[in-house]
């Protein structure tokens, strides 16, 4: 590897006087009338560029670093001193200047402010902007707060599978996986015959790991899987995307009320977390992308999150003085309008809401003793709406039975999962939390394909 002193280290830590050597891509060059360039460095490193001076007496002055471009590579050598200019404290007197990689005027992020829609349609360049970046820094430092917080509690983490046989949800939003050609697909009896597929039955892509992480559960205590999940759902909205990250902790020996709480203590953790090490790149969104991000978390960290039931949400909805796209009664899903009307409207801080019924939540979730609703949890945050969706689940044999049964599943899909019901069952519960949204929510970026480096959404598989 190439010896090279990080921009951030440079800036932080590295002494005035120091001869260093950075490398990292030009953002832009001016040349003084007095005979030497400013060249803007970065590495990636942190979002603060690197400002080298370069004077004509470099002996490739005339040759190269006149002809430096936006987006070049370069490895300078120099030292560092103390800067003049407004608003930096240190610059980098360059005594050696080398061009890695030459770019060229069709290099695409010529302008300051380009569009995030036509960002995303140069997904290789656009890490190269601050915008971009900071987000990269962010989800990096959200997935190591995510591990120490759960590590910290002893929590074990479990990789689950990518490919599945089963639908957790229910919902039959799967992506198949084959390796049958598909214009020639082996029938038998009028149907695809899947015993000739590489698997020898049908398999999908994951939409959750939960249940191989119950199988975990009831054995190890406290787990965790932390992964990419995948969902054919046709939803074009600015929160859903077809490829997305979950975190989702379960626990043997806990309720609903224990669930509740594990979520509420973890959010203001990794925000508490995020604001700590972040600060520089949290500073640029809120600048640049929304006023008000960081109080936002700092709130959030400190307030008390609101409990209400699923019966309590629609007895205040159909209340409230607001005209709804869709009514709500009772048994109807909660929209994100009403979602977002408890949220930023009537409480103001986030909600847990509890004990949906049972028709609009998955199979495995505990049923109450009302026979009605579910030990279901989801909560909802302002502006982003439901961030985490959870559960106690059904622990109880026959009534787990008669739930996949009632949601036209075939219980010979999920014998395993019922032997963990006839085999030491325990109370036990867990909820999943969606990765990119808890990253909407804290850079304030509005949309999801804009907080992971490669959106998949309908239509849009990438290169
Ligand atoms: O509410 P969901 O569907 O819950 C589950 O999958 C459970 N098996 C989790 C568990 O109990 N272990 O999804 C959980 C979270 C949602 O609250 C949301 O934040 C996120 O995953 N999510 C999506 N994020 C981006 N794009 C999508 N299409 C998403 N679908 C769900
Ligand atoms: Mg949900």
């Amino acid at each position: 590897m190439l010896e090279r002193t990080r921009i951030q280290q440079a800036l932080t830590t590295v002494e005035i006087g120091s001869t260093v050597t950075v490398m990292g891509w030009v953002r832009t060059r001016r040349d003084s009338k007095a005979g030497f360039s400013f060249i803007e460095v970065n590495d990636g490193s942190c979002l603060r560029n690197l400002q080298v001076i370069a004077d004509r007496g470099l002996k490739n002055y005339q040759d190269e670093v006149l002809k430096i471009q936006t987006g070049c590579s370069v490895r300078v050598t120099g030292t560092l001193a103390a800067s003049p200019a407004k608003g930096q404290e240190k610059e980098l007197q360059a005594e050696e200047i080398e061009v890695l990689g030459w770019s060229g005027q069709d290099y695409p992020l010529q302008k300051k402010h380009h569009s995030f829609e036509f960002l995303r349609s140069i997904a290789h360049l656009r890490p190269r902007t601050n915008t971009f970046g900071a987000i990269a820094r962010v989800r990096n430092a959200t997935s190591m707060a995510i591990h120490s917080f759960f590590q910290e509690r002893g929590f074990v983490y479990v990789h689950t599978p990518i490919i599945t046989g089963s639908d957790c949800e229910g919902a039959g939003e799967l992506f198949k996986v084959t390796a049958l050609d598909l214009n020639h697909l082996p029938a038998r009896q009028g149907e695809v015959d899947f015993e000739q597929d590489f698997f020898g039955r049908p398999a999908n892509l994951t939409v959750s790991g939960q249940l191989e992480a119950e199988i975990y559960a009831l054995a190890l205590g406290n787990v965790y899987t932390f992964g990419p999940t995948f969902r054919a759902e046709r939803s074009n909205t600015s929160r859903h995307l077809a490829e997305f990250w979950m975190v989702e902790p379960e626990m043997a020996f806990c309720d609903l009320q224990g669930n509740v709480d594990l979520a509420v203590d973890f959010l203001k953790y990794v925000f508490d977390y995020v604001l700590e090490k972040c600060l520089e790149d949290l500073n640029f969104f809120e600048e640049r992308i929304d006023p008000g991000v960081i109080k936002n978390m700092e709130s959030m960290v400190s307030q008390e999150f609101a409990r209400i039931t699923y019966t309590e949400a629609v007895d205040i909805l159909s209340k409230a003085q607001a005209e709804f796209e869709f009514p709500i009664s009772w048994g109807e899903d909660l929209q994100s309008e009403h979602e977002r009307y408890l949220c930023e409207r009537v409480f103001r801080v986030p909600i847990v809401i509890t004990d949906y019924p049972k028709e609009i939540k998955p199979f495995y979730m505990k049923m109450n003793d009302d026979l009605r609703t579910v030990r279901a949890m989801d909560l909802l945050v302002p502006r982003v709406g439901e961030i985490i969706g959870g559960s106690q689940r059904e622990d109880d044999y026959d009534r787990l039975l008669q739930r996949i049964e009632e949601s036209h599943l075939d219980p010979e899909d999920y014998w395993w999962y019922l032997d963990l019901r006839k085999f030491g069952t325990a109370p036990h519960s867990g909820f999943g939390l969606g990765f990119e949204r808890l990253i909407q929510l804290i850079t304030g970026m509005n949309n999801i394909r804009d907080v992971i480096p490669f959106p998949r959404t309908p239509g849009n598989v990438g290169f």
